[in-house]
């Protein structure tokens, strides 16, 4: 049975990665959202929609049509944004309007959130609109999944200085350690720079297997592979 997958923010780093995963999977037919068209690989399974996240009048009818999986890998920084108002319409208002039009027509709907490591301890500003969306989830009582990735490892062709400087110095160090010395600490590797590609790939298995009402939080040793991997982890 086919299964319709929604991703919005598919032409992010995490976001690629989950079209190049689902480009492979002849059972889901999925609609990507886009601002501008012809952003994203060209695949059997994968419409592209042009989409204007400003339009409120345009979330109902995005749902009119099936959807079983509403991914969501949306974000931008403060820096790019220009504002905080500007940088929450991207990070907490756009991810709140999905959700609650897709909870008002399609209730059985599952979902999977990208958000960021300490949005259960949130503080600020970026972790604030994080905790705002995990919330909503919880509150509109749709089956999801959340993804707590720390700092991300990905081809991004976009110059994000902080992010550069720790990859390339703190990055390798934390990994090695980690590897070495705590396999098998939570806590460390809660904290440890993660590829997009992991990020998606535990993101989308565990969003498919999800039962109705069942809410996942993937962080730490979940979102890293191999004989540590817990993907799915009530
Ligand atoms: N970077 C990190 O180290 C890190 C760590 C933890 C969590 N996260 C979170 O992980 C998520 C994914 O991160 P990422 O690095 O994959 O994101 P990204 O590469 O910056 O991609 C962001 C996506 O959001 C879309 N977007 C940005 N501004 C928009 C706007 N004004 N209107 C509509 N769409 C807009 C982009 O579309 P366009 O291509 O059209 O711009 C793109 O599809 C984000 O929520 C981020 O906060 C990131």
């Amino acid at each position: 049975m086919t299964r319709h997958v929604v991703i919005s923010g598919g032409t992010g780093e995490v976001g690629k990665q989950l079209l190049a995963l689902v480009a492979d999977r002849p059972d889901l037919s999925v609609r990507a959202l886009v601002r501008r068209p012809g952003s994203t690989r060209v695949s059997p399974q994968i419409q592209e929609v042009p989409f204007d996240y400003e339009d409120t009048a345009a979330y109902g009818p995005l749902f009119g049509p099936p959807c079983d999986l509403l991914l969501i890998a949306l974000g931008t920084t403060r820096a790019k944004a220009g504002s905080d108002e500007a940088f929450l319409r991207v990070d907490r208002d756009y991810p709140l309007r999905l959700i609650s039009a897709l909870a008002a027509t399609h209730p059985e709907a599952r979902v999977g959130l990208v958000s960021s490591v300490g949005a259960d301890r949130a503080r600020g500003l970026y972790l604030g609109a994080k905790a705002a969306v995990e919330e909503e989830l919880a509150a509109q009582g749709l089956a999801h999944v959340i993804a707590r990735p720390s700092l991300l490892r990905s081809d991004r062709a976009e110059f994000r200085p902080l992010e550069a400087t720790l990859n390339n110095l703190v990055a390798p160090l934390w990994l090695a350690l980690g590897q070495s010395l705590f396999p098998r600490s939570y806590g460390w590797w809660r904290w440890a720079p993660v590829h997009v590609r992991e990020v998606a790939a535990a993101l989308l298995e565990t969003a498919l297997a999800l039962e109705p009402g069942q809410r996942r939080v993937l962080e730490g040793l979940d979102l890293h592979p191999g004989p540590i991997a817990r993907w799915g982890k009530p």
